[in-house]
């Protein structure tokens, strides 16, 4: 597809092409077609110029590769010993009863998909999750409730 081209190319001028640009240009990826298909972590190798085992690592790492349908929302929580320690349980079991699912589901209206990831960089201001490409920080159970709240009010 001469659009993903385009779409990689465009993130990597953005974010350079060294390992340390790969996460931002997998999550740029997902932003715009939701998912990172095998073609696309292909044109990533090429364009970065680095193995396609490489990106593949990095995609399955921090769990950025759909293998199912997803919801419009995929909320990454970090499951790393940082956050991990710092109360990543709590508000997991909070995002399982606001959302209604357990972790890998998708809610029945697509709005969310609920999954854990590995360390997002936050550690410092831990417990961190994704929101499709949005970071949240520092989390308290009120926090996540109100951070659902404002998804559930947006567009799906
Ligand atoms: S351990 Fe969670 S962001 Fe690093």
């Amino acid at each position: 597809m001469p659009e993903m081209k385009e779409l990689i190319k465009d993130l990597a001028d953005q974010h350079g092409r060294t390992r340390e640009s790969l996460l931002p240009i997998l999550q740029g990826i997902v932003k715009e077609e939701r998912q990172v298909s095998e073609e696309a972590m292909t044109e990533v190798a090429r364009e970065l110029d680095m193995s396609a085992a490489l990106v593949y690592g990095t995609a399955t790492f921090y769990s950025f590769l759909d293998t199912e349908a997803r919801g419009k929302y995929v909320i990454r929580l970090c499951r790393t010993i940082t956050c991990d320690m710092k109360g990543k349980k709590e508000i997991l079991d909070t995002l399982q009863q606001l959302l209604k699912i357990n972790l890998g589901e998708t809610t029945k209206d697509n709005r969310f998909t609920l999954l854990e990831t590995n360390c997002l960089g936050w550690c410092h201001k831990g417990p961190a999750m994704l929101i499709n490409e949005e970071a949240y920080t520092e989390l308290t159970a009120d926090r996540v409730s109100e951070i659902i709240d404002e998804y559930m009010k947006k567009e799906i």
